[in-house]
């Protein structure tokens, strides 16, 4: 190094350096936890709903992943339209995450987010890593409908008896009835279909 640099002063600005240490710090709500936000519910009736929904946004998140999953994947005859319906279907279910996940922070909860949180969370059924014929693919994700419309439905109906009109609105209005139409585009497919 020069003399020119060795000679130079560095006056540091200490409250204008970006927090960089990951170490440091800690998480400022931990999963399982509520904050109060004025929206006239009862704890118990969001922390209820909270979780409700913490369990529909894991399974949502692997439909979703599975349809991107079998949109790479897909393969045969079909292959075009099957390649341009799981891709659609992906992104209204990636919609859906969004909201429910936002619903969850608007009733003062934490959401999961991270795909090793959602592993362990989900109830969804585990594809193989590898490729499935087109039926198998449609019918891996009808189960996994059936599971989420299921699930969706009871908690619907729990939500509407404790008064939690928004996240009933959001279950009937936006999930059941999206789920409800995705299942019919799946489900025409395998009319007269094989499954091997
Ligand atoms: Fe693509």
């Amino acid at each position: 190094m020069s003399d020119k640099y060795a000679a130079k002063q560095v006056v540091r600005a200490p409250e204008a350096q970006p927090h960089l240490d990951l170490d440091k710090g800690q998480e400022t709500q931990p999963w399982g936890t509520l904050t109060d936000l004025p929206i006239s519910l009862g704890e118990n009736v969001r922390a209820q709903s909270i979780e409700t929904l913490n369990q529909v946004l894991a399974d949502t998140i692997t439909l979703r992943d599975m349809y991107k999953k079998h949109h790479w994947q897909v393969s045969g005859p079909t292959f075009y339209q099957l390649h341009l319906l799981f891709d659609k279907h992906y992104g209204e279910q990636n919609e859906l995450v969004d909201t429910i996940a936002e619903r969850i922070s608007g009733l003062g909860g934490v959401q999961v987010a991270m795909a090793p949180d959602v592993a362990e969370m989900t109830m969804i059924r585990r594809p193989p890593k590898g490729r499935e014929n087109p039926a198998k693919q449609i019918t891996r994700l009808l189960e996994a409908h059936r599971h989420i419309l299921a699930e969706a439905r009871e908690g619907a109906k729990i939500a509407a008896e404790s008064g939690d009109d928004g996240t009933n609105d959001l279950l009937v209005s936006e999930l059941i009835r999206l789920h409800e139409l995705q299942v019919w585009f799946l489900s025409e497919h395998l009319v007269s279909a094989r499954l091997d």
